[in-house]
C-alpha cells in the first residue's frame, strides 16, 4: 500500500474498505487467530444462538455479507446452521481467501465479490443471510439492510454480530491508541529494540494502514437505533444483544500490543495468556456484568430479524 494510494482513498470509504481488506487478505486469519476447528466453530455458533436463538437450523441456503476469509459462515456451516452458503466481500482479495478456506473444508459454499448495498443475486434467494463486523463499513446500512430483506426467503432470517457499540468503541479506541503509544516507544529503547521492535518500513506499513482504518470504519451503533434501522428497511421480530465488556478492554490493547511489536517476539505463553485471560474477562461479561451494566456499554452488538 502507497502513501498516493491512501489519499486517493481518503474520500472514498468503499475504495478504502477494497484497499485495505484486500492488503489484510493474506495475513488476516493470522492477525485475528482465525481458524476452522472446534475453537472457532463454538464462537461463531455461540454468537448466532446468543441473539437468534438455537431453533430453525439447518437453513439450506445462506449467504454472508462481508465475509472477510469466510470466519462468519465457513464455521456456522460446520456448526450445522446452514447446509449451503455464498460468501462475498467487496473486496477480490477477501473473496480470493474465503474460496480457497472453503475448498480446504470441502464445504458446499461458492465466493465472490458483491458490495452489501447492491446483491447480485435474485430476489428470495436464501433463507438465512449473516454478516460478522461487516455492518459499521458499510455507507447506508439501511440501504444494504433493504438488500438483504430482498434477497431473503419470506420468513428467512438475517443475524449480524460484532459490531461495535458507540460506547465500547470509544474505550476500545482510547485504550488502543494509548498501548500503541507506548509500545512502539518503549521498544525504541536500545537494551528492548532488537528483541521487540518492529522494522522501521513494517512500522510505516502500519501507520498507512491505521490512516485507512480511520475511513474504513464508518459508523458504530446504538443498539436501540440499530433495531429501528431493521425495521425500517422492512424486518420484523427484530433483537439486539450486546456482549463483551471487561474482554474488550482487555483484547483490544492486547491485540494492539502484538502488531506494534516485533512479529514473531511473543511466544506460545503470550498467546495462551491472551486467550485465557480473553476466555475468563468473556465468562465474567455473561454471566455477571451482563445483569447489571447498561447494554450499551459493552463493546458488541449482534443484531437479527425476519423477513414477513
Ligand atoms: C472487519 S472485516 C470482517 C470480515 C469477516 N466478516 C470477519 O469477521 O472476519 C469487514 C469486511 O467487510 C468488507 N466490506 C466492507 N465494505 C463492504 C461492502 N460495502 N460490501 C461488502 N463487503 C464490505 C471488507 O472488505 C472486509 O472484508
Amino acid at each position: 500500500m502507497t502513501d498516493d494510494q491512501v489519499a486517493a482513498a481518503w474520500d472514498d470509504p468503499k475504495l478504502a474498505n477494497v484497499l485495505y481488506h484486500d492488503w489484510e487478505a493474506a495475513t488476516y486469519d493470522d492477525k485475528w487467530h482465525i481458524s476452522y476447528d472446534e475453537r472457532c466453530i463454538d464462537y461463531a455458533r455461540d454468537r448466532f444462538t446468543h441473539v437468534a436463538g438455537g431453533d430453525g437450523w439447518p437453513y439450506d441456503r445462506a449467504l454472508e455479507l462481508g465475509s472477510g476469509t469466510g470466519f462468519f459462515l465457513l464455521n456456522l456451516m460446520q456448526a450445522g446452521v446452514a447446509r449451503s452458503g455464498v460468501l462475498t466481500d467487496i473486496s477480490s482479495g477477501m473473496v480470493e481467501v474465503a474460496a480457497r478456506n472453503g475448498r480446504a473444508l470441502g464445504l458446499d459454499v461458492t465466493a465472490e465479490v458483491a458490495d452489501a448495498e447492491s446483491l447480485p443475486f435474485a430476489d428470495a434467494s436464501f433463507d438465512l443471510v449473516v454478516g460478522h463486523a461487516v455492518l459499521h463499513h458499510i455507507p447506508d446500512v439501511e440501504r444494504a439492510l433493504r438488500e438483504v430483506l430482498r434477497v431473503l426467503q419470506p420468513g428467512g432470517r438475517f443475524v449480524f454480530a460484532g459490531e461495535p457499540t458507540r460506547h465500547g468503541d470509544y474505550v476500545a479506541r482510547r485504550l488502543s491508541r494509548l498501548t500503541w503509544w507506548t509500545a512502539t516507544r518503549v521498544t525504541q529503547w536500545a537494551p528492548l529494540r532488537e528483541r521487540w521492535a518492529k522494522a522501521p518500513a513494517a512500522l510505516a506499513e502500519s501507520s498507512r494502514a491505521a490512516a485507512l482504518e480511520a475511513v474504513v470504519d464508518l459508523h458504530t451503533f446504538d443498539p436501540d437505533r440499530l433495531a429501528a434501522t431493521c425495521m425500517r428497511a422492512g424486518a420484523i421480530d427484530v433483537r439486539t444483544v450486546t456482549e463483551e465488556l471487561t474482554a474488550s478492554w482487555f483484547g483490544w490493547p492486547v491485540r494492539t500490543f502484538e502488531a506494534a511489536v516485533k512479529p514473531g517476539a511473543l511466544g506460545w505463553g503470550w498467546a495462551m495468556f491472551a486467550y485465557r485471560g480473553w476466555m475468563t474477562l468473556t465468562a465474567l461479561d455473561e454471566r455477571y456484568l451482563s445483569r447489571v451494566v447498561p447494554d450499551e456499554l459493552f463493546y458488541n452488538v449482534c443484531v437479527t430479524g425476519v423477513k414477513a
